[in-house]
């Protein structure tokens, strides 16, 4: 739903950013500081933090401040600690939860530590920051955004504990949304195709040749997009976005007609086949 209205975003505001130090992350921050909104990159890898948050304050206009927070979202208390902390000195109006890490494989060959680990900050860790960051955002007045994914929505091959988790995080979306408007918060999910980002690269060096077939049955769209739309979910109040026209059009097709969906995504596997490294077939 679209509501017109002034923009939320604007100087003077801000807001928390978990993987702000990467990817989608990196570039929702280096956007809302490009709007004079002040950000937080969360994240763990301290010097990867530093990098990210000199790059953006080269370029922040005086009065939008950038800080860090070196935590991992899987660690509730940690996790409480650091946004407790920094909210009783630089009080934040908006939460990004943009923090994520990859599994693919075959289900029979992927160990079961990637279950756990996809769910564990996936999903778990984002609902660990949300509970967290609650208390401190306004009521009314404060915004969520959880960037979840197409694979959210519907299966890709060699994504079981990335497409569990993805869809457990769009279902808690949804569900917490009816809880949320009532006290005035605005919850936004973002479900993007795939796009080019450190993930990627690191999913490209061993990701499995039917899902490289299957994900790009969808076209990739541009990280900046990408995160100008997921903005502009935020100052227009839109709940859900699938950022890009194509993959777009490409999802209400898949929702409208979902035979002819899953007959596309049968064909684009069946030609590169090549079936879990250990087959257990006779
Ligand atoms: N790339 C795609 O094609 C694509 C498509 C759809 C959806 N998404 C989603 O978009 C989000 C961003 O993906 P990306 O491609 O931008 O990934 P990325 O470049 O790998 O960035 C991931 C960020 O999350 C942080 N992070 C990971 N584990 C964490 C933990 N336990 N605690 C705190 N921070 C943690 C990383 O920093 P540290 O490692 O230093 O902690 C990094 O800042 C993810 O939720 C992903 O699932 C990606």
């Amino acid at each position: 739903m679209t509501r017109r209205r002034d923009p939320w975003l604007r100087p003077g505001r801000h807001s928390v950013v978990t993987g702000g130090s990467s990817g989608l992350g990196l570039e929702i921050s280096r956007q809302l500081v490009a709007r004079g909104v002040s950000v937080t990159l969360l994240a763990r890898d301290e010097s990867r933090l530093a990098a990210a948050a000199e790059s953006l304050r080269a370029r922040a206009a005086s009065g939008t401040e950038v800080g860090t927070l070196s935590v991992d979202i899987g660690d509730a208390d940690g996790v409480v600690g650091a946004l407790g902390t920094l909210a009783g000195t630089h009080p934040f109006e908006l939460l990004v939860n943009s923090a994520g890490i990859m599994r693919e494989g075959y289900f029979e060959t992927l160990p079961a530590t990637a279950f756990t680990e996809v769910m564990d900050i996936n999903f778990h860790g984002t609902v660990k920051v949300i509970r967290a960051a609650l208390p401190h955002l306004p009521h009314p007045g404060g915004r969520i955004v959880t960037i979840a994914s197409i694979a959210g929505l519907t299966g890709v091959f060699g994504y079981t504990p990335y497409c569990a988790a993805k869809h457990a995080l769009v279902g808690f979306t949804d569900a917490l949304r009816f809880e949320l408007e009532p006290q005035g918060l605005e919850i936004h999910l973002i479900c993007p195709g795939e796009f080019d980002s450190p993930l990627v690269a690191a999913l490209d060096a061993t990701r499995t040749p039917e899902n490289r077939a299957h994900t790009l049955t969808i076209p990739k769209v541009d990280v900046a997009q990408i995160a100008t739309q997921t903005l502009d979910a935020v100052d227009s109040g839109r709940e859900q976005v699938i950022p890009g026209r194509i993959p777009a059009l490409m999802s209400a097709g898949r929702r409208l007609f979902p035979a002819t969906g899953r007959m596309i995504g049968r064909r684009k596997i069946a030609a590169v086949y090549r079936g879990p490294r250990t087959s257990r077939r006779p």
